[in-house]
């Protein structure tokens, strides 16, 4: 046991040296603003570090402080976010902004627990801005960090197991060196790359190859062991593009619930075949000129998978229940969640 800590106790010595010579650049990573650090952070949640990049830097022209972000509109940050997907984020995102500006006299909050008791921050964000911004010995393990922890200790108990976690985050708070944004960076860092989620643990590469104990018992590739996943609810819709002259039909989402507020192309649930299609449109006085076409797609959420049927339709008028919007406008201005916009036709 003793010897363990020991060996444990040089993995910042292993790991640092590492990462000063491998990390990538990330714009995130150009200084230790916790606006930056945060906003990052929030938008790495579920989403890879290459799709997060651009919007990060769209992100922060846009809105340059907290105070900006604080004042936007819900409109403008829809619409920042728009493609990334889990709108809860900016919206919660704005929330704290507000809260920062109005408790904290506009001052990004240093204390874990303030940054903790901020919308949208759980014990994993509040860990990577306390240590990455604040240069706090607060561990961030996220699902890169179980992974390589996992490996490290060679613990087959499942990650996903509360008292995994828990374990991870005690014993490396133990051994957290002075460089405490550097360390939690390069254990995320370590764990997306070297010891990796999609592919072998490049283990001849790995700063830790010499005291993994996976490594060492030949195990590295069996770990780590994740509780079965939950399956996604299958719901079936029907999507209506349908447009007269060059406007096009849009409504708005219900204020609650999945996607809530954001705007999307009429549409109901089941699976409708074009003699329903015709009827159900009909029978909310839309009056049908031209079947152009129907193709399927399929979105998935986190715990929703929708299978979606779209008919394109020309029509005859423009009812007053929906908004109408021109292509362009719509491209440009309009909040469209991708599981929408995968129906947008390409011109016209
Ligand atoms: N994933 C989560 N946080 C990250 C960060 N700061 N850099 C790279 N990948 C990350």
């Amino acid at each position: 046991m003793e010897k363990d800590k020991l060996e444990f106790n040089s993995l910042a010595d292993a790991i640092l040296p590492w990462y000063y010579s491998h990390r990538r650049v990330l714009p995130w990573r150009m200084d230790q603003d916790p606006y930056h650090i945060w906003v990052s952070e929030i938008m790495l949640q579920q989403t890879r570090v290459e799709a997060v990049k651009g919007y990060y830097k769209r992100f922060m022209e846009a809105l340059p402080t907290v105070a900006d972000l604080a004042n936007a509109s819900e409109e403008r940050l829809t619409k920042l976010w728009e493609g990334l997907g889990y709108y809860t984020r900016v919206r919660n995102l704005h929330k704290a902004a507000q809260v920062i500006m109005q408790k904290h006299q506009g001052v990004f909050p240093e204390k874990y627990e303030h940054v903790l008791a901020l919308p949208g921050v759980g014990p994993y964000t509040a860990g990577a801005i306390c240590s990455i911004a604040f240069n706090q010995k607060t561990p961030a393990v996220d699902g890169n960090v179980l992974r390589l922890w996992s490996r490290l200790t060679n613990d087959a108990r499942s990650v996903d197991l509360p008292a995994f976690r828990k374990n991870a985050t005690q014993a490396l708070e133990a051994i957290y060196p002075r460089d405490a944004g550097d360390f939690t960076q390069a254990l995320m860092e370590l764990g997306a790359t070297v010891c990796g989620p999609d592919r072998m643990p490049d283990c001849t590469n790995c700063p830790c190859a010499s005291f993994c104990k996976a490594h060492r018992a030949g195990t590295a590739q069996e770990l780590p062991v994740r509780l079965p996943k939950k399956q996604r609810r299958i719901e079936e819709k029907t999507v209506f593009v349908l447009w007269a002259k060059d406007l096009y039909a849009m409504t708005k989402r219900p204020e609650k619930g999945l996607l809530a507020g954001m705007w999307q192309f009429p549409n109901t649930e089941g699976f409708l075949s074009p003699t329903e299609a015709a009827n159900y449109l009909q029978k909310q006085n839309i009056q049908v000129k031209n079947i152009i076409k129907q193709v399927e797609r399929t979105h998935i959420f986190t715990h929703i998978q929708w299978n979606m049927r779209c008919y394109y339709l020309e029509v005859s008028g423009i009812l007053p229940s929906f908004h109408w919007r021109t292509l362009e406008q719509i491209r440009q201005d309009e909040a469209l969640p991708t599981a929408f916009r995968i129906f947008l036709p390409d011109k016209k």
